[in-house]
């Protein structure tokens, strides 16, 4: 595996792969790495002959300066997983290789950011956008792997390669989970240990709210799953919201649900949690 932390040193390495017109596929990250990474690497190197995985905590998409200094730094560990999991290019940039000049693009996702996480963390997929527009005009790969984790940075991104002229095609791959159900996240590791025992309880919400369509009606399931996991000390529901799959946007009843899904996003202070399963 090649650890590249300049655009010119990752340009050259990948002229060859773009002049042989091998399928380069690229899976970006922040690091910290876990099995929810992995799976697409996996996914990638089934795809495309060129596996190429950057690591940039990227500062734009933070919209909480502690979360920023927070947020683990594991470029060793990361890299030796990556070297295992066969990566061909590890992408490891600092700041200025991503951010000359302070990019000061301005995206507009209409309805789709309004919405959830969009309108929680004002400014992140805006953030989210410019970094990955960058990595997709430096990579130019043909395709791009996100994780349904975060499923509405999928969509955002879905909607980011329509406004842009690269356009690789986008593959959304399954959240990957703890055996207790927890979504894997980097940010699990800053849970403390009640915490820990604690955050499984989301995912388990969630899952008992699915057996409960179309009994219970949608308003009052947002608040059944709040309240269950609000019980919980260490718990506290920033959002619950039953929203379509393909807009994302707000469903008041079943009747008219054909893909419904359900969000939620939870603070373990100072840590913030977030998950989704589909309901129909
Ligand atoms: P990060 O949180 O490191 O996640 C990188 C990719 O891994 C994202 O596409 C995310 O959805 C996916 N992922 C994380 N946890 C997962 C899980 N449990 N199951 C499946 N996929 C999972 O998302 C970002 O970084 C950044 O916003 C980024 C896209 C890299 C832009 O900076």
């Amino acid at each position: 595996m090649f650890i590249v932390h300049t655009v010119s040193e990752l340009r050259q390495l990948l002229q060859l792969a773009h002049r042989q017109k091998k399928t380069i596929g690229l899976v970006p990250t922040m690091g910290a790495l876990h099995a929810g990474h992995l799976s697409l690497v996996q996914a990638c190197k089934t795809q495309c002959a060129l596996t190429v995985t950057s690591i940039f905590v990227n500062p734009t998409q933070f919209n909480n300066p502690e979360d920023l200094r927070n947020y683990p730094r594991t470029l060793k560990d990361d890299s030796i997983l990556l070297q295992t999991h066969g990566v061909d290019i590890l992408f490891a940039p600092g700041e200025k290789e991503i951010y000359p000049e302070p990019d000061t693009r301005s995206f507009d996702f209409g309805a789709l950011e309004r919405v959830m996480e969009g309108k929680f963390r004002p400014g992140h997929f805006n953030g989210v956008a410019q970094v990955v527009s960058r990595l997709f005009t430096i990579v130019q790969p043909d395709y791009a792997f996100f994780g349904e984790k975060d499923f509405q940075q999928l969509a955002i991104i879905r909607a980011l390669v329509t406004q842009l002229d690269e356009q690789p095609v986008i593959v959304g791959c399954p959240v990957v989970r703890e055996n207790d159900g927890l979504a894997m996240s980097s940010r699990n590791r800053l849970l403390s240990e009640t915490q820990r025992k604690q955050a499984p309880l989301i995912a388990a919400t969630l899952m008992q709210a699915k057996e409960k369509v179309p009994a219970l009606p949608v308003e009052e399931m947002k608040k059944w799953v709040a309240a269950t996991i609000n019980a919980h000390s260490e718990l506290e529901v920033e959002y619950i919201e039953i929203a379509d799959e393909k807009n994302l946007q707000p469903i008041k009843q079943w009747d008219n649900a054909i893909h419904a899904r359900l969000f939620a996003a939870v603070y373990a202070r100072p840590v913030r949690l977030i998950d989704n399963i589909r309901l129909s």
